[in-house]
C-alpha cells in the first residue's frame, strides 16, 4: 500500500505494533483484563509526563479535555485567566464564556509566547482570578510555552493552573517543580494513537476543587470519572480499541525511553526549522519558543499558491496542514511529534525541495543540507532539551 508521510499535527502517524494492538477483540469493559489494561495505561501516562496525579480518560477528543478543565473547575461568575496565543486558546475562551464563566483574557499576538512576567503582573492586578489557562503548545501558531516558568509564577499565587497540553505532553519534558494542577492530553497526537480518549492529568487540590465547583456536567466529570476508575472502571463505555492502541503505544514510549522521545522530538524539530529557512521560508513563531511537535510556516504567495504548493506535496505522498483561522491562507504546518524520525523530516524536505524546483526531481539540496547540519550539532549536544529560551523583546502587557 503506498505509504503517506502524515506531517500534520495530529491525528499522528500509528505505528504498525499499534494498529495491530486497535484490532484486538473486545473484552468486557467491567472485568479484570480491562482493569488491568486501564490500569497500565494510566501508569504509562504518569511515567510519560513524569507525575503521581490522578489521570482520568474519557470518551472524548482533546477538546472534550479543555472543555472538562473549565465544568470541573469554576462556578458560573468565576474570574479565570486565559492565556490565548491563538486558534486553540480562542476556542477555550469561547467554551468558558459560553458557560458563564468571567473570563480575563491575556491575549498574545500571533506567533509570540506567553511571558511569564505578564501572567504574573496579571494575577497581581487581579487577585480574584482563581485559575489560570495556558495551551501548553499552541498547535496553531507553532509556538511552545515556557510553561515551567509559568508554572512557578501562578503557583507562587497560588492558583490553580490548567495546562493544555494536547499537542506536547508525551513528546516533551512537563513542568514537575512545581506541577500543573490539570495537564490536558489526547490519544491522537504524542500518543501514536487513533483519536477518541481525552487525557486529564489532576491533582489533588484540582480534584477538590471539582468536588465543590458548580458548573452542570455529567460526561466529563472527573470525580463520576475517578470513582468508576477507582474500581478499574470508566463512567460509560470507553473506546476499547483506542486504549488497546495506547496501551501498545506506550510500551513503545518505554522501550524507547522517556529522556530519548524528548531528544528525538527536539532533534527533528532543530531539523525541520533549520531546513525550512534554509529553502528561504519565514517561521511564524519567535526563535526560542518554537514548538518541538509542530513548524508553522509562512508562505507569501496567498491562497492558490499555498493550496497548489500543498497539493503538490500530496502528490509525492507528503501531507502537510493548512493554517487556522485568520492564519488559514498564510501558512502551512508541518508536524513533527509522536511516530516520527529524522528520516521522515529529510523525506519531507526532499519533496519540499522538488515542488520548489519545479517537480522535476532536482531539488536544491539546501534544505536537507542544513537539516543534515542541524541533527549533527544536536547530537553533539549533551542536554535533551538544548533550546529553552531567550526574553522576547515584547513588553509585558
Ligand atoms: C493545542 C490543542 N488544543 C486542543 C486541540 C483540540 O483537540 P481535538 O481536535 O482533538 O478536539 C488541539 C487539536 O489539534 C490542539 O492542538
Amino acid at each position: 500500500m503506498f505509504q503517506q508521510q502524515l506531517r500534520i499535527p495530529g491525528p499522528t502517524p500509528i505505528p504498525e505494533r499499534v494498529a495491530e494492538a486497535g484490532r484486538r477483540p473486545m473484552i468486557n469493559h467491567r472485568s479484570a483484563p480491562f482493569t488491568r489494561l486501564l490500569g497500565e495505561i494510566i501508569e504509562g501516562i504518569q511515567w510519560a509526563v513524569e507525575s503521581k496525579n490522578k489521570v482520568l480518560i474519557f470518551p472524548a477528543s482533546g477538546s472534550g479535555g479543555l472543555e472538562a478543565a473549565i465544568v470541573n473547575l469554576l462556578r458560573p461568575g468565576e474570574k479565570a485567566l486565559f492565556c490565548s496565543c491563538g486558534a486553540f486558546g480562542a476556542r477555550w475562551i469561547q467554551m468558558a464564556r459560553r458557560y458563564g464563566v468571567d473570563v480575563v483574557e491575556l491575549k498574545i499576538p500571533l506567533g509570540q509566547p506567553v511571558i511569564p512576567e505578564d501572567v504574573q503582573f496579571v494575577l497581581e492586578q487581579d487577585p480574584e482570578i482563581s485559575t489560570v489557562y495556558v495551551t501548553h503548545n499552541e498547535t496553531s501558531t507553532g509556538i511552545m510555552n515556557p510553561v515551567a516558568d509559568i508554572a512557578r509564577v501562578v503557583k507562587q499565587k497560588q492558583k490553580l493552573l490548567v495546562l493544555d497540553s494536547v499537542s506536547a505532553a508525551g513528546c516533551v519534558p512537563m513542568p514537575t517543580a512545581p506541577e500543573a494542577d490539570v495537564v490536558l492530553s489526547a490519544s491522537q497526537k504524542g500518543w501514536m494513537s487513533p483519536p477518541g480518549a481525552a487525557i486529564a492529568v489532576v491533582s489533588a487540590e484540582a480534584m477538590q476543587k471539582a468536588a465543590s465547583s458548580r458548573l452542570p456536567r455529567w460526561y466529563l466529570d472527573f470525580s463520576l470519572m475517578a470513582q468508576a476508575q477507582a474500581k478499574g472502571e470508566t463512567v460509560t463505555t470507553p473506546p476499547i480499541s483506542v486504549l488497546y492502541a495506547m496501551h501498545e503505544a506506550l510500551a513503545m514510549m518505554r522501550e524507547e525511553g522517556r529522556d530519548e522521545i524528548f531528544l528525538r522530538h527536539a532533534a527533528v524539530a532543530a531539523m525541520t526549522q533549520a531546513g525550512i529557512e534554509a529553502l528561504g521560508f519565514a517561521l511564524l513563531a519567535q526563535p526560542g519558543y518554537r514548538s518541538r511537535t509542530v513548524t508553522a510556516v509562512l508562505h507569501e504567495g496567498g491562497k492558490e499558491a499555498l493550496g497548489q504548493l500543498r497539493s503538490q506535496l500530496m502528490q509525492k505522498g507528503v501531507v502537510v496542514a493548512g493554517g487556522q483561522g485568520e492564519l488559514a491562507d498564510k501558512l502551512f504546518r508541518i508536524g513533527h511529534l509522536g511516530q516520527v524520525t529524522p528520516a521522515d523530516i529529510v523525506s519531507v524536505l526532499c519533496s519540499l525541495e522538488d515542488v520548489l524546483a519545479g517537480g522535476d526531481g532536482m531539488g536544491s539540496g539546501k534544505g536537507v543540507a542544513a537539516a543534515r547540519s542541524a541533527l549533527a550539532a544536536f547530537t553533539s549536544s549533551p542536554s535533551p532539551t538544548p533550546t529553552q529560551h531567550s526574553r522576547p523583546s515584547r513588553k509585558s502587557t
